[in-house]
């Protein structure tokens, strides 16, 4: 798994779900670093723990990897709101990496989508991120 040369945090997490025995790693872009409790593998099924709140940066977020075809990027574009994106690019299939001033960020050829809502604000991809509707489960994003 190759992570970004910017400045994140990493932790590594197995995840639980599904019998997926992949290591996860979570990238967390902005000023605070931790971990969700369980992530999905492969697939995202409603209930399915993203996040924890506290981890999700204001104006940032976080990118969960599970493994080269699973990542999912949980941003907190306004205050105590969260949304969730497949991470994959829909330029060519890198994975975005990062979330910086409420754009996701894919550094292969620097394509930017908003947090908000996923779409494309920058760069050579065509297609908004496919957004993961969530819901708030105590301190947990979860998949709704
Ligand atoms: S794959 Fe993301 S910008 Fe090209």
């Amino acid at each position: 798994m190759e992570l970004p040369d910017h400045p994140t945090t990493t932790v590594s997490r197995r995840c639980f779900i599904g019998g997926c025995a992949a290591a996860a790693t979570i990238v967390t872009t902005g000023t605070a670093a931790a971990a969700p409790d369980a992530q999905p593998c492969g697939t995202l099924p409603p209930g399915t723990v993203l996040a924890k709140k506290a981890d999700v940066p204001l104006n940032g977020g976080v990118v969960v990897y599970f493994d080269d075809e699973t990542s999912v990027v949980v941003a907190q574009p306004k205050k105590n709101t969260y949304t969730a994106f497949d991470a994959k690019c829909t330029h060519a299939g890198c994975m975005c990496s990062e979330v910086d001033q409420n754009l996701i960020i894919c550094w292969c050829h620097d394509s930017r989508f908003s947090s908000v809502d996923g779409k494309r604000r920058s760069g050579p991809a065509k297609k908004p991120l496919p957004q993961i509707k969530t819901k708030i489960k105590g301190d947990d994003i979860v998949v709704a």
